[in-house]
């Protein structure tokens, strides 16, 4: 494992990426300031939610796309161009659908010049270690998902790459089939001739982190940023039901709900202050939070997140949001991996559906700024109507177009939730409240 002296395989050194916003009034910055290294024999998982930089950090190690300042190393050298010393596993598969499992596994070797024979032996050595024998001449379309996945590893694995990326490899399959092929590929780790020195799998599954990593790199968002790492020192093979593996499980859980616990330096400048003047809307229905919350309300007010998760059978990535609204809101907070009630989500969670709108509708007001903009601009205005293209022009300078949009969207949906707004989709237009109007 990796000792202080060992050189890293991979450095990632001070990388930042900005994307132009749509306005052409500045940037967005997606990765700010990312410094991490990869050394020989381990795997780390980039564990962060969905918009927090992932798939573009890994992209950029492995020159797929340039940093917008700050550099890589791979093997000491600075990388220009695609990394030589990289395979990539994609979530998509990526296979080329008119070429047959072979050529595709191929593909890699014949684009760097690798003789035909070799070609051929290296090929069939890695659709055997995928379990893919016979199926050398099939096409992509006539294989299941997982087959197609397997395809893809063999594919990278042909490379015999120093560093193995992952990109959330076993999300685009069903649950059993992810299940098989993770644990394949957990074992193919274990017993020791992995076609790859080190592995580095990108994943919003904190389970998927603690089974298959030695170190499991946190990434917080707006902009992106490493917060910290945990360390996952369980022997191999992992037992998930082992109190330590909980307990790892547990407590990354905690880091992930808990933004406050940040490890990275703060943002900084134009962005940060922008940032804040319209902090990020989890997209989240309001229906969906006052759902979660009667529902711990039922169970105590309290209860562990991993098991909440559980018993609602959703994903990390599906329950967080639902949960970040309701902090957000005042109607929950996050405490060593459980979610606890407030008083206010008490109130909200057993009141009759009119005093809970109307306790909605205080929490937004007090706790969304977009919602309070919105409505604020409508109460203002003589007809109390608004397009909803004011809104979003503003937005534009604050997120990325599709972003702009999500946000724009989940304040409409809880303002509506709240009766502070009413939104004609058809026309676009924004309008205040019967109820509202009345009071004005
Ligand atoms: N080419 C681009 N132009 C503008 N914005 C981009 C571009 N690529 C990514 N982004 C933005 O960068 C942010 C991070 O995207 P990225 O795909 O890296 O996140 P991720 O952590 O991989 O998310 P997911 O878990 O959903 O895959 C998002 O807000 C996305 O909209
Ligand atoms: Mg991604």
């Amino acid at each position: 494992m990796m000792t202080p002296n060992t050189t890293p395989l991979i450095v990632a050194e001070n990388i930042q990426k900005f994307f132009p916003l749509p306005e052409g009034s500045g940037t967005f910055t997606v990765l700010q300031d990312v410094n991490l290294s990869i050394y020989p024999g381990e795997v780390v998982a980039l564990l962060g939610r969905s918009g927090s930089g992932k798939s573009t950090l890994l992209r950029i190690l492995a020159g797929l796309i340039p940093a917008s300042a700050g550099r890589v190393l791979s093997s000491g050298k600075a990388i220009e161009g695609a990394n030589p010393d990289v395979a990539m596993v994609f979530q998509s598969f990526a296979l080329l659908p008119w070429a047959t499992v072979q050529e595709n596994v191929e593909l890699g070797l014949k684009a760097r010049g690798v003789p035909r024979a070799e070609r051929t032996a290296r090929a069939l050595k890695a659709i055997d270690m995928v379990g893919l024998d016979g199926f050398e001449s099939a096409y992509p379309k006539e294989l299941s998902g997982g087959m197609q996945q397997r395809v893809g590893f063999a594919r990278a694995f042909v490379m015999q790459p120093n560093v193995l990326f992952m990109d959330e490899p076993f999300s685009a399959l069903d649950v059993l089939t992810a299940e098989n092929l993770r644990g394949e590929i957990g074992m193919l780790w274990e017993q020791g001739n992995f076609p790859a020195k080190s592995v580095l799998i990108v994943t919003h599954n904190i389970e998927e982190a603690v089974l298959l990593a030695d170190r499991v790199i946190v990434l917080g968002a707006n902009p992106g940023h490493v917060r910290g790492e945990v360390v996952i020192d369980l022997p191999r093979p992992r037992e998930r039901n082992a109190a330590r593996f909980k307990t790892l499980v547990d407590y990354i859980y905690t880091v992930m709900t808990n933004p406050t616990a940040e490890v990275a330096s703060p943002t900084s400048g134009v962005d940060a202050e922008k940032a804040h003047r319209f902090p990020p809307l989890p997209h989240v229905r309001a229906g969906g939070i006052s759902g979660l919350l009667e529902m711990v309300v039922e169970r105590g007010g309290k209860e562990d997140i991993p098991q909440l998760a559980h018993s609602l059978n959703l994903g990390a990535d599906d329950l967080l949001p639902i949960i970040d609204a309701a902090t957000l809101l005042g109607f929950a907070k996050v405490e060593a991996g459980d979610i606890i009630v407030t008083d206010v989500g008490h109130a909200f969670a057993n009141a009759d559906i009119l005093s809970s709108k109307e306790i909605f509708r205080q929490q937004a007001l007090l706790n969304a700024p977009l919602v309070k903009t919105i409505h604020q601009t409508l109460q203002e205005k003589e007809s109390h109507e608004m397009r909803a293209d004011f809104f979003l022009d503003i937005l534009d300078e604050y997120y990325p177009d599709d972003e702009a949009n999500r946000q724009f969207e989940t304040a409409v949906d809880w303002g509506r939730y709240a009766e502070l707004y009413e939104y004609d989709a058809a026309e676009r237009w924004l309008s205040l409240s019967v109820v509202e109007k009345a009071s004005n």
